[in-house]
């Protein structure tokens, strides 16, 4: 029997995330967008309540929430603000490689650090040369005794000039294509530098920052999982963070929605509110179903993860059919707008250039569409285990 019907505990969840968003996020976000204003004050308010990195186990002090649960507040934290919803939730794509791959001791030393206190941690896969084609990094992990000498530059960086800490994919074995990448946690220090913050088109309040090591030295236990197991690693974590970009996704979209229905029934043209003329009720049509069906995705791929199951494939779903549907529905509720949708002054415009990040980052529409031709031409096994030991990744 399939039931799609919240738990109290789930609204509970819900409602508080929602409450959050609509006090907290929402009176300040076009604020923070002109702006690109850096939200301190809501990311600590934010942890205060446990919103922030509730996919931590309680063994490290965090809260032990489940993935459907991540997703439910990731909606409406983006339907407050996608920009902020990214910042608060951006730990998790960090913390995971950990969870998966890290000692005991990384785990109780990097995880229990965001747990008690408001700090931030960035994943650093992404190269000016490997973005999409992740094995073409040339950033480099060269082991001297007990420790690894890490060098090279990673940029479009989520938080990277406010983390304390790093997950680092390198090189350790450069002619091994994607069997020679590694996975590390990197602590800041004078070895690290922040080059360059990005200056956005959406996304604003969001912080986005090439993170350089410069020699930087960590030592060998800080390795994720085995030496050269790191891609894996990395796409196992992306299975896992995609549903969250998906419900952020669903957020802006229904924010989106929203918006354009409200003001369809308020706009008179030809002597009736718009709302009252089919083309218009054809595109809230539209966007309706598309954000019932992304929600859908979501929840599908989030259970999946909650119930230990691989989830490559309904979660690459999620993200393709969430972004794109994020991106035609913010540019329909523009045009439920008319010219007014264009101006600044009016809500939609931001939440559209806010869409188009949802089609790249975190792999593009285009790459969960390869991983969706893969997965269905050329299927791997479902079944692998939820929670690999520590120094064992297994895909
Ligand atoms: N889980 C476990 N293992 C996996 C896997 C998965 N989901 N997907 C692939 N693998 C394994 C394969 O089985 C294969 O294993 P073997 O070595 O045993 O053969 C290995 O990984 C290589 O797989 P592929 O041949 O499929 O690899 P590929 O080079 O063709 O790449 C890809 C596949 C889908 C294109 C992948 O590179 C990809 O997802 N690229 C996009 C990267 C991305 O999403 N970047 C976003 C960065 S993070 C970000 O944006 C956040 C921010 O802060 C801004």
């Amino acid at each position: 029997m399939v039931d799609f019907t919240l738990t109290d505990e789930q609204e509970d969840i819900r409602e508080m995330a929602h409450d959050f968003a609509a006090k907290e996020i929402r009176p300040v976000a076009w604020t923070y967008d002109r702006g690109g204003t850096w939200p301190q004050g809501i990311i600590e308010k934010a942890w205060e309540l446990g919103l922030m990195n509730s996919h931590l186990p309680e063994q490290y002090g965090g809260v032990g929430g489940s993935y459907f649960d991540a997703c439910l507040v990731g909606e409406e934290l983006a339907w407050g603000c996608a920009a902020i919803a990214t910042t608060i939730g951006a730990n998790e794509l960090a913390a995971t490689p950990v969870l998966l791959g890290g000692s005991d001791q990384v785990k109780e030393q990097y995880l229990r650090m965001l747990a008690e206190e408001p700090r931030l941690a960035s994943f650093c896969l992404t190269e000016p040369d490997a973005g999409s084609d992740v094995s073409s990094m040339r950033t480099t992990a060269v082991r001297r005794g007990g420790r690894y000498l890490i060098n090279g530059s990673k940029c479009f960086i989520t938080n990277g000039g406010y983390a304390d800490w790093y997950t680092v994919y390198a090189k350790t074995d450069k002619d091994a294509g994607h069997r020679g990448i590694s996975a590390f946690v990197v602590p800041k220090d004078e070895t690290v530098t922040v080059d360059k913050h990005e200056d956005k088109m959406g996304l604003r309040a969001s912080n986005t920052a090439t993170i350089s090591f410069n020699d930087t030295e960590v030592p060998v236990a800080n390795l994720l999982g085995q030496e050269n197991h790191g891609f894996k690693l990395a796409m196992m974590t992306l299975d896992r963070t995609r549903p969250g970009v998906a419900s952020l996704a669903t957020g802006i979209a229904r924010a989106a929605f929203e918006f354009a229905s409200d003001y369809s029934k308020e706009r008179i043209q030809f002597g009736v509110p718009i709302a009252m003329h089919e083309a218009i009720q054809f595109m809230i049509a539209d966007m309706a179903t598309k954000i019932a069906a992304s929600r859908l995705l979501v929840w599908n791929s989030a259970v999946l993860l909650d119930q230990g199951k691989r989830n490559t494939l309904v979660s690459s779903h999620a993200k393709r059919f969430g972004a794109d549907s994020a991106m035609e529905v913010t540019t329909d509720a523009v045009q439920v707008y008319g010219g007014y949708g264009f101006i600044k002054e009016y809500p939609v415009e931001k939440l559209m250039r806010d869409a188009k990040i949802m089609q790249l980052y975190e792999g593009t529409s285009q790459i969960q569409r390869l991983v969706i031709a893969r997965e269905t031409l050329l299927p791997r096994p479902v079944e692998v285990p939820q929670k690999p030991q520590p120094l064992a990744v297994a895909a």
